[in-house]
């Protein structure tokens, strides 16, 4: 299977006083999907959103909304995310709950599930879930912080990944640091959805960059 490549723009390097007026600029631009990154303070030492927060996004925005939960015990939170309107919803593999058990819970709702990884977790860890996930999310700097620079060791995670997957079932989802060189060098290692945060709202012109970093 082709995956076509999904531009994700981070909200979390995003004007959140004016989060409506950038919503519609990502969306203008050529967003794909709205990466929205949710920090418990906990599993990393950051706080961010919650579901009240997914919920308003979800009226007023037009495409999906891609939830990254960064967050220990996701299974207590799981629910509310879903019903706020995820529409892809990935937790940490690092966590410790039932996966299998999680998994399935998300896409009996029909949003797609995924296991996120942070840099020095092994790709063969999520091996064992393939037939359950529609995505994995490989982390290219430690969770927590938009504005870090991507760690190149983990571009051969993305491989490793695409090449084990052979019918390439899954998405490949890459987050942090992504510009217009780190998002060639994913792409070339088989990612399909890029996430960038500061590299796009730092810019003026958001449909630029959302373009330049489809088309690399
Ligand atoms: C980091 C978050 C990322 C972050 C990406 O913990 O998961 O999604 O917002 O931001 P940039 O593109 O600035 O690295
Ligand atoms: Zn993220």
């Amino acid at each position: 299977m082709k995956h076509p490549i999904q531009i994700a723009p981070s909200i979390l390097a995003a004007d959140i006083l004016k989060i409506e007026r950038e919503i519609k600029s990502i969306e203008n631009g050529g967003a794909d999907l709205i990466h929205v990154d949710i920090m418990d303070g906990h599993f990393v030492p950051n706080l961010t959103f919650g579901p009240v927060f997914v919920k308003k996004l979800r009226f007023i925005s037009n495409i999906p909304l891609d939830v990254h939960l960064m967050i220990s015990n996701p299974e207590k939170y799981v629910e509310n995310f879903i019903s706020a309107g995820a529409d892809y919803l990935s937790f940490h593999i690092e966590t410790d709950t039932n996966h299998r058990k999680l998994l399935a819970s998300i896409k009996k709702k029909g949003v797609k599930a995924g296991l996120a990884l942070n840099p020095n977790t092994n790709i063969e860890k999520v091996f064992d879930y393939l037939d359950l996930l529609d995505f994995v999310l490989i982390m290219t700097v430690f969770p927590g912080f938009g504005g870090q620079k991507y760690i190149s060791s983990c571009t051969n995670k993305i491989s490793r990944l695409f090449q084990y997957d052979k019918n390439h079932n899954v998405e490949i989802e890459v987050d942090g640091g992504i510009n217009f060189t780190t998002a060639k060098i994913a792409k070339n290692a088989g990612a399909n959805i890029l996430v960038s945060g500061s590299f796009i709202f730092e810019n003026s012109n958001y449909k630029k960059v959302i373009k330049g970093l489809k088309d690399v």
